[in-house]
C-alpha cells in the first residue's frame, strides 16, 4: 500500500488552493483533483518545491460521471490509501446548463458527481480517516422535495439550484456520518462562511459597489479554508464546522422526510457507474 493521501476536489479554486497549501505545509501528501490540469499544474509544481510533502494532480470533472469513475479507478489501480477526502469543488452558475444525464449542472456537480465520487472512494479510505463535504449558509433556504431534479431553463435560478445542492449535501453528510461510524470514518461538513472568491461575483450592475463595500469585510480564502481543515482533523462525525466551532446537524435534516427519496433517485442516476 502506498502512503496515505488527502484528496482535495477543486484544489485549484480559491478556497481549494488555501486548503491544499495548508495541508502540504503541514506535511500531508495531497492529490489535487482538478478539472483543468493545465491551469492548476503550476500550483502543484510550486507546492512540491516549497513543501516537504508529495503533491500530485489528477484530472476530475464532477459534471461527467465517466470522469468521476475514471478518477476512482485510477485511485484503486494505484492502491492509494486515502486519509481524507475533502469535497470542496462546487459551482453556482448564472445560466442553466445540464450534465450528460440531463441533471441541472449545479446539482449535478455539487451533489450527484460528488456523491458518486465519495461512494466509489469509501473503500479506499483508511479507518480513522475523514470525509469532509462543503456546505453553505444557503442550506437554510434550500428545498429537497420531489421537485429536486426538476430544474429547467424556464424555472432556473442560481440560488434555487445552489441552495438545493447545499442542503442535499448537508443531508448526505448526516446520512454518511451515521452509515460510516462503524468503519471508523469521520464524516462532517465545513461551512466556509461568505468568502471573497469568484463564486460570490453576481455578474450584475451592483458588483463594483458590492466589491467596494463587502469584499473588505468578508472572509479571505485562507479564513474560508479553516472550516474544512478543522473538520478534516477532528474526532467527531455528523457535525457542521464553522471555522473551529462545530455543532450537530439539526434533527430536521438528520431525519429529513425526503432524504430516502433523494437517495433512491440519485442511485437511479449513478447506478451504471457504481
Ligand atoms: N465563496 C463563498 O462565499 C462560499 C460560501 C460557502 C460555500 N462555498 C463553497 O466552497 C467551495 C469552494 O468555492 P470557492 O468559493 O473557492 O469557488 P471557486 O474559486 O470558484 O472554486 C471552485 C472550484 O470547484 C472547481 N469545479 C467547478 N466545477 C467543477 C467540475 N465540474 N469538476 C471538478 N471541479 C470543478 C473549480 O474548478 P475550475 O477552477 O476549473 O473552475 C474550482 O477549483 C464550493 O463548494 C462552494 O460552493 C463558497
Amino acid at each position: 500500500m502506498s502512503k496515505s493521501y488527502t484528496i482535495v476536489t477543486g484544489a485549484g479554486g480559491s478556497i481549494g488552493q488555501a486548503i491544499t497549501r495548508a495541508l502540504a505545509r503541514e506535511g500531508h501528501n495531497v492529490i489535487m483533483a482538478c478539472r483543468n490540469i493545465a491551469k492548476d499544474s503550476p500550483l502543484c509544481d510550486r507546492l512540491n518545491d516549497e513543501c516537504n510533502s508529495k503533491v500530485r494532480i489528477m484530472q476530475l470533472d464532477l459534471s461527467s460521471l465517466d470522469s468521476v469513475a475514471r478518477f476512482a479507478q485510477d485511485i484503486h489501480r494505484e492502491d492509494i490509501e486515502i486519509d481524507t477526502l475533502i469535497n470542496n469543488a462546487g459551482v453556482m452558475l448564472k445560466h442553466y446548463q445540464a450534465t450528460q444525464q440531463g441533471v441541472e449542472m449545479t446539482v449535478g456537480v455539487n451533489f450527484v458527481g460528488t456523491y458518486l465520487l465519495t461512494r466509489l472512494l469509501v473503500p479506499t479510505i483508511r479507518q480513522g480517516g475523514h470525509i469532509t463535504f462543503t456546505t453553505s449558509l444557503t442550506r437554510y433556504i434550500g428545498k429537497v422535495d420531489h421537485d429536486f431534479f426538476n430544474l429547467t431553463p424556464d424555472n432556473y435560478g442560481r440560488f434555487k439550484a445552489y441552495s438545493r445542492s447545499k442542503l442535499a449535501t448537508t443531508l448526505l453528510t448526516a446520512h454518511l456520518a451515521q452509515e460510516l461510524t462503524s468503519q471508523g470514518i469521520h464524516v462532517n461538513a465545513g461551512d466556509p462562511g461568505v468568502v471573497d472568491t469568484g463564486m460570490i461575483h453576481m455578474d450584475a450592475w451592483f458588483d463594483p459597489l458590492a466589491d467596494r463595500l463587502f469584499r473588505p469585510i468578508i472572509s479571505t480564502p485562507e479564513q474560508g479554508a479553516i472550516s474544512a481543515l478543522c473538520a478534516s482533523n477532528s474526532n467527531v462525525s455528523g457535525q457542521i464546522f464553522d471555522k473551529t466551532r462545530h455543532h450537530d446537524i439539526p434533527s430536521k435534516w438528520r431525519n429529513h422526510p425526503h432524504w430516502q427519496w433523494l437517495l433512491d433517485e440519485t442511485h437511479r442516476i449513478i447506478t451504471p457507474w457504481l
